[in-house]
């Protein structure tokens, strides 16, 4: 059984009284939510309040970046080890907004993978091409790509440890979603590209998620696609409402 993951990447958004107002309003709303795991990823600052708030519920706190060294003379970077000590072990890796303005490459990615793996973290490895890249027919070389030079160097994955979260760029924050038959297309994709690699039980256990203007209002037919396994929600998480209306859309 694969799991099922909706997670709310909250960004660069919400304060201190804002984040914890918001997780409270999660956790009031999403007892009783079986069909999927919730995940919430809140700013740096706030994981660890945001962690004992969650402590007693079914919410799972992620980071939303990590550093890809374990320590030393990096300003503004966040280790593993740091994270651990407030008992998170969930980290986005590779989200396109750290690709694109921040300049982190699969180098850079493939160190911050290797280094979650030997902390035994759980990661979300986001991957997506761009617009250029869909318009031109190269999507499908360009996400080959991306697992190639990052997640496709280990020799051997754990499934339960890692969620493949596909993102098109031209999707994010944008309001223009993957329909549901290029999601399912590419999410195929990907899991075929995992049981040529590692095996075709890795690939049946993996869980793919679908990020990109999930609203509420299109998640239940992005979902009902057989290869997604959930979503990475950005402006939608910030709301509450929309966030769990997403959530239940997962049957
Ligand atoms: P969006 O963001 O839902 O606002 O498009 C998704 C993401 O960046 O993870």
């Amino acid at each position: 059984m694969r799991r099922k993951i909706v997670a709310g990447n909250w960004k660069m958004n919400n304060d201190l009284n804002q984040s914890m107002s918001l997780i409270d309003s999660v956790i009031e709303n999403s007892a009783g939510i079986t069909n999927c795991e919730l995940y919430l990823s809140p700013s740096f600052p706030f994981l660890r309040d945001s962690k004992i708030k969650c402590e007693p519920t079914n919410i799972k706190v992620l980071a939303q970046n990590v550093s890809h060294l374990e320590k030393g003379a990096l300003t503004g970077d966040v280790s593993c080890d740091m994270l651990k000590s407030i008992n998170i072990n969930s980290v986005i890796i590779g989200h396109s907004e750290r690709r694109t303005i921040f300049k982190e490459n699969d180098d850079i990615l493939l160190k911050k993978i290797e280094l979650c793996v030997k902390n035994n973290f759980e990661i979300f490895l986001c991957i997506g091409e761009d617009l250029e890249s869909r318009n031109s027919n190269k999507e499908f070389s360009v996400i080959e790509d991306q697992l190639n030079n990052t997640i496709f160097n280990l020799n051997d994955i754990n499934p339960k440890k890692l969620i493949i979260a596909y993102e098109p760029v031209w999707a994010i924050g944008t309001g223009l979603s993957a329909n549901p038959t290029q999601a399912q297309e590419m999410h195929n994709f990907i899991r075929e590209k995992f049981k040529v690699k590692f095996s075709e039980s890795i690939s049946d256990n993996l869980t793919i998620i679908y990020g990109g203007s999930v609203k509420p209002e299109t998640a239940k037919d992005i979902f009902d696609q057989p290869d997604v396994d959930g979503g990475l929600i950005g402006g939608a998480s910030l709301n509450h409402n929309d966030f769990i209306k997403i959530a239940k859309s997962i049957t």
